[in-house]
């Protein structure tokens, strides 16, 4: 019913699909995002609001996501204009793709900068920089990185332009196979970081922090970035999964998909999360250090532990193909956009699409030097401009637009046929869709707004 059949190429396995929509999801909003901000949030209630984010508000937008993007069967603005067009409902709809193609762009300029980042510290790691590093020259070390523009500048573009060469191929071609071995490796290198957290005597504390909630320290604003972050760390509410999910052929089962993609994702940030915490612990660093915590602290555990030139090294060359993965799904919907709806070539769209966000990271570049105390948004340098209109308010938007759309404008049958549940799980599935999600957004929307104001 109202399914558009046009001949697209569609994943070779269910397997290959849930694969490659793991490694969008995770990233380094797992691995440096996470960890960052439960430390600067307080920790324990910050974690069980942004668990129960991901429960109640991301697991299902993640799979109006994939349905929308399996009966659109197109790049986000056109297949909601087609969804729009099937349902009888206002053109408008494309906006919602619209806002897709855009919050990629931005997030990925900042994105491209962060995994810079970790391009330097897999280098470090090679040379050995990191033996028997103290905690506080790692703190020292970072910050020359940090404020020395040009080196920034230097690993941004190399970002960009691995991550342009690998779109512009085409969706299938190598990404599959290098998510094969890198999931699983990442997996193992946290189980061995995690080995050596409990060595730290730190360990429980760590344990503590993140799971024991003390509510005295919830603010609105902390509850919508955990919210925000549920969005960002399953690479929902931009149609990434959107157009990862029109990929998906027929006979795929979009519920098992998501559940894993969401286990996953969650189970990757909370190792990180414990192994960084016990180390910031074990050696009486702050947990709200900020953007820089996984940098500051991991050298530490590599420069200490058995091994850890080889899983240091390991550990960061990991961390960049997480991040490709990942980069590759935040540039997917404008450039297919561009492709089918511009009519431009792919390669050209993909080149054109980089000088963009090239350009535009160089803001976040220089917002942890000389725009260091330029503000955009409040007390918000650029960079951190672009990362709380984007994760905090485009994507929560989109998600909550894109939940609205399958639970109140969708055909039942279109539905009820892409989500293949059993009528109890359905009807459970619906009415977190139809109210708890969307008035779950929109009050913690309407509270930040009345507490900024306040
Ligand atoms: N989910 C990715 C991460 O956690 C980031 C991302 C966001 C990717 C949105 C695609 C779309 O790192
Ligand atoms: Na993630």
């Amino acid at each position: 019913m109202g399914q558009l059949k046009l001949s697209r190429e569609s994943w070779s396995s269910q397997t290959v699909f849930i694969l490659a929509a793991i490694g969008s999801a995770v990233g380094l909003g797992n691995l440096w995002k996470f960890p960052y901000i439960t430390g600067e949030n307080g920790g324990g209630a910050f974690v069980l609001v942004y668990l129960a984010c991901i429960l109640l508000i991301g697991l299902p937008v993640l799979l109006s996501e994939l349905i929308l993007g399996r009966a659109g069967q197109a790049n986000p603005v056109q297949a909601m204009a087609n969804l729009a067009k099937t349902h009888n409902a206002t053109r408008l709809w494309w906006l919602l793709g619209l806002n897709g193609v855009l919050a990629g762009a931005l997030i990925l300029s900042f994105y491209s900068v962060i995994a810079g980042w970790a391009v330097a510290y897999f280098i470090s790691s090679v040379q050995g920089d990191f033996i028997n590093m103290a905690a506080e020259q790692a703190g020292v070390s970072f910050n020359a990185m940090l404020t020395n523009p040009w080196e920034l500048l230097l690993w941004h573009t190399i970002v960009a332009v691995l991550t342009i060469m690998i779109v512009s191929k085409g969706i299938r071609s190598g990404i599959e196979k290098a998510i094969n071995f890198m999931m699983p490796g990442l997996f193992l290198i946290l189980l061995v970081l995690l080995g050596y957290a409990t060595t730290t005597g730190s360990f429980e504390q760590s344990f503590a922090f993140l799971f024991n909630p003390d509510f005295s320290k919830l603010s609105w604003q902390a509850v919508l970035i955990a919210m925000g972050h549920a969005f960002f760390t399953l690479s929902i509410g931009m149609s990434a999964m959107m157009v990862y999910g029109s990929y998906l052929d027929n006979k795929q089962s979009i519920v098992k998909a998501g559940i894993w993609i969401a286990f996953a994702d969650t189970l990757i940030a909370l190792l990180a999360g414990l192994v960084i915490f016990s180390i910031v612990f074990a050696n009486g660093l702050e947990p709200g250090a900020g953007p820089g915590l996984l940098f500051q602290t991991l050298p530490v555990a590599f420069g200490q532990m058995w091994g850890g030139w080889f899983f240091g090294t390991l550990f960061f060359a990991l961390v960049i193909m997480a991040a490709l993965s990942s980069a590759i799904s935040l540039i997917e919907p404008a450039l297919s956009w561009l492709q089918q709806n511009w009519g431009i070539a792919r390669a050209k769209a993909a080149w054109s699409l980089g000088v963009i966000i090239w350009l535009l990271g160089i803001g976040t570049v220089l917002s942890f030097s000389n725009w260091e105390n330029v503000y955009f948004l409040g007390e918000r340098t650029l960079f951190d401009t672009l990362d709380f209109i984007t994760t905090n308010i485009m994507l929560p938007l989109g998600g909550l637009l894109m939940s609205v759309f399958v639970a109140w404008v969708m055909s039942a049958e279109l539905r009820d046929q892409q989500l293949q549940l059993s009528p109890l799980w359905l009807k459970l599935f619906l009415f977190d869709l139809k109210w708890i999600a969307p008035v779950a957004i929109m009050i913690v929307f309407a509270s930040n707004l009345v507490e900024s104001n306040s």
